[in-house]
């Protein structure tokens, strides 16, 4: 439909980076163009309109940014899952691998209370390493996950797939081979 043209006309294509090969999708172009930000974060969050969700949980660090706009649209927290070392009080962590080693998410522990609703909220999912990483330090906590939201899908990467092995329901706007 014409909001996936416009959404997929709005994300910036840059070969080779940040390695030789990859093809880069850059959301900065979707977000300056005022009109595809906000259709972007509205497609997101349609699903969830009046029904009571009580915290995003963004991820570093484009997902600080919709996961934001998600919040006040949903009238939900935001609750922040940082790189390892960011965050000031008490925190959960969890390992993730990356195409070469490895790193760490973390959250505040009291982010989140037992039982809460929570929607994931990122850019991108690619390998899914990094949602699959916050899944489990959001359920650590207790929280219920909804779902998790993303503007872009890289299909061939398997990380859909991987949230839904874990009976996380994933939702996405547009995908790139
Ligand atoms: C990107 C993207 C996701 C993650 C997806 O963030 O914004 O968070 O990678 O990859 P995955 O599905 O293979 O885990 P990045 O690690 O580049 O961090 P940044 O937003 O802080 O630059
Ligand atoms: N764009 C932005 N972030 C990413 C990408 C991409 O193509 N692949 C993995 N993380």
């Amino acid at each position: 439909n014409s909001i996936r043209e416009e959404l997929i006309e709005s994300i910036r294509t840059i070969p080779d980076y940040p390695s030789k090969g990859i093809l880069f999708r850059d959301i900065t172009t979707l977000l300056k163009d005022a009109k595809a930000f906000r259709r972007a974060v509205d497609a997101l969050v349609q699903p969830y309109a009046g029904s009571k969700i009580d915290q995003i949980a963004g991820i570093e660090a484009r997902g600080f940014i919709l996961g934001g706009a998600v919040a006040h649209q949903l009238s939900a927290g935001f609750v922040p899952v940082r790189k390892k070392g960011k965050l000031p009080a008490a925190t959960v962590e969890q390992e993730y691998e990356l195409e070469y080693g490895s790193d760490v998410i973390e959250m505040h522990r009291d982010a989140i209370q037992s039982g809460e609703k929570v929607i994931l909220v990122d850019d991108l999912i690619a390998t899914g390493g990094t949602a699959d990483a916050a899944v489990h330090l959001l359920r650590n906590v207790g929280a219920d996950i909804v779902a998790a939201c993303f503007i872009i899908d890289l299909p061939d990467l398997g990380g859909r797939a991987k949230l839904e092995k874990l009976d996380v329901p994933v939702r996405t706007l547009v995908e790139f081979p």
